[in-house]
């Protein structure tokens, strides 16, 4: 492998991390940690910092074991009003799975042509029977969020609880909050893992009615976030000015990725409200298509996201944007390749 450092452009992570000077806060703070002790199962002073940042009471927060953690605690707490669950595809794949684990029927209904919802296709299914529906905003690996009038038609189903996954919620800026207030029914999930940096700690949080809040926390783990991983959110949570100054550069480098892999004949960069660029790849450039692109890349060490299962991303890879060295070396790749170099 080339320069033996492996390029991660296939886990929409921050490649910036935690920016050093927040870092330097986290270890000190950690070095309080009482390690005798169990954490806060509340976690009261970082929901507290979370709520400050998404303008909402403590009340409304239930914090989780990434989102990933959360997305399956709100199927389980909605359980016994659930039958099925609906999602539009494609999407991130933890909903089926969760829906799964859970012993839930699950209904996809792909999206249209340009990644839009079919609203009546999946009113009919909502309808059909006692429904949890996942939309994902911005949509992961898509890039793009589906219009608020789609969206809206779909808050007023039947639907028994509605998840509005913003785990990329600072790079598209487009926050659904306000619609918990009213409706017990929406549930808002996010992520420190994306923006904040901080993937390797573990912690996602949701918002929600605090009729919905007092389901979740009835069937939640009593210590679902270790003290360090609390402590470390609460600082990148505080520091957030400092520490999101992080996303301004990576939507930079996203519109320079989009720009120049358009410019590789046979390559068709989606426009991307996320940390991420979903990529059409023509069947007879660079080989076969994007099983061949990725296996290339992977060769040089540069990984990214191929979907191998989904008929419909068959012909798409998905690429995070990485730093700008990370991106100039995949681009500087793939166009050499294109002009039939090695
Ligand atoms: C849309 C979406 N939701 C949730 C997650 C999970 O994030 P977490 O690290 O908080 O479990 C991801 C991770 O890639 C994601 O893409």
């Amino acid at each position: 492998m080339p320069n033996g450092t492996r390029v991660r452009l296939h886990f929409n992570e921050n490649p910036y991390g935690v920016v050093p000077e927040v870092r330097e806060r986290i270890v000190q703070e950690l070095g309080k940690v009482d390690l005798g002790r169990y954490p806060d199962g509340e976690a009261k002073r970082l929901c507290s910092a979370l709520a400050n940042y998404a303008g909402v009471n403590p009340e409304n927060i239930v914090v989780g074991n990434g989102s990933d953690e959360l997305l399956q605690l709100i199927l389980l707490s909605f359980l016994p009003e659930l039958e099925r669950v609906v999602i539009p595809v494609p999407t991130f794949g933890m909903y089926r799975k969760g829906a799964e684990l859970a012993g839930l029927e699950v209904v996809e209904i792909p999206l249209l042509e340009a990644f839009e919802l079919d609203v009546p296709g999946i009113l009919r299914e909502l309808s059909r029977a006692p429904s949890a529906l996942f939309l994902c905003a911005p949509n992961n690996p898509t890039g793009n969020y589906f219009s608020e009038e789609d969206v809206g038609s779909l808050w007023d189903s039947a639907a028994r609880v509605i998840v509005m996954d913003e785990a990329y919620y600072e790079f598209g800026g487009r926050s659904h909050v306000a619609a918990t207030e009213r409706d017990p029914r929406i549930i808002v999930t996010r992520t420190l893992s994306k923006a904040f940096g901080l993937a390797a700690m573990r912690v996602g949080y949701l918002i929600a009615h605090t009729a919905s809040v007092c389901k979740l926390q009835n069937c939640r783990q009593p210590y679902n976030t270790s003290a360090a991983a609390q402590v470390a959110a609460r600082v990148v949570v505080e520091e957030a000015q400092v520490q999101l100054a992080t996303v301004a550069e990576m939507a930079r480098l996203r519109q320079w990725l989009i720009r120049h892999l358009g410019d590789i004949e046979g390559l068709s960069p989606l426009p991307s409200e996320g940390n991420f660029v979903l990529v059409r790849v023509e069947e007879n450039v660079l080989g076969h298509g994007a099983r061949d692109l990725h296996a290339r890349l992977e060769h040089e060490g540069i990984a990214i996201r191929y979907f191998r299962e989904g008929a419909r991303l068959g012909n798409h890879v998905r690429v995070s944007v990485g730093t700008a060295d990370e991106c100039r070396r995949l681009v500087d790749r793939v166009s050499c390749w294109a002009r039939g170099g090695n």
